[in-house]
């Protein structure tokens, strides 16, 4: 939920990236490959819904049993509303800084998430989590656990 708008990838427009020959998106079929940044960002764009609300997700909730994770908390007036909305989990996350710079820190964050949650779903982090002392400050802090994007790629 932190990525209602695709962010301007600057650093993509300015090194001029090019998806390399022989690779292209495999859910994306408009996007071969050596498509520039701004055609996967057009592609991209076209997929995502700005218009999602805590309606949708109540919409969400009505339609399985399966547990729902809502990735992209990072207030604690959403991660009340996110429990009350019955989600098994959040994750506390700004999508590793990669839409919006200015944006606060998951870490900075998750201690008023983890009060206003009091327990009441499971508390996860992401984003610049590089060593094991990272992984034990958001332990220390009330997560349960935390993931990680870039270290495996
Ligand atoms: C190449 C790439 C693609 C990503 N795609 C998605 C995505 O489709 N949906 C999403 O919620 N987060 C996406 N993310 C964000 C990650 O899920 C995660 O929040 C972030 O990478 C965590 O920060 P870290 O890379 O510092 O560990 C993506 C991250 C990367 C690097």
């Amino acid at each position: 939920m932190d990525a209602p708008v695709r962010g301007r990838r600057l650093r993509d427009l300015r090194n001029a990236f090019t998806l390399p020959p022989g690779l292209a998106p495999a859910n994306f079929p408009a996007t071969p490959a050596g498509s520039s940044a701004t055609e996967l960002a057009t592609q991209l764009a076209r997929r995502i819904d700005p218009t999602f609300t805590w309606n949708d997700l109540a919409w969400l909730r009505s339609l399985t049993r399966l547990p729902i994770v809502l990735k992209g908390v990072l207030t604690a007036e959403d991660a009340a509303r996110a429990a009350e909305a019955g989600v098994v989990a959040i994750v506390v996350s700004n999508h590793g800084g990669r839409h919006l710079d200015p944006s606060v820190t998951a870490i900075g964050a998750l201690p008023e998430v983890i009060s206003a949650v009091a327990g009441r779903c499971e508390v996860l982090l992401d984003g610049g989590i590089r060593r094991g002392t990272d992984v034990l400050v958001a332990l220390a802090l009330g997560a349960r656990a935390v993931l990680v994007g870039r270290p495996v790629l």
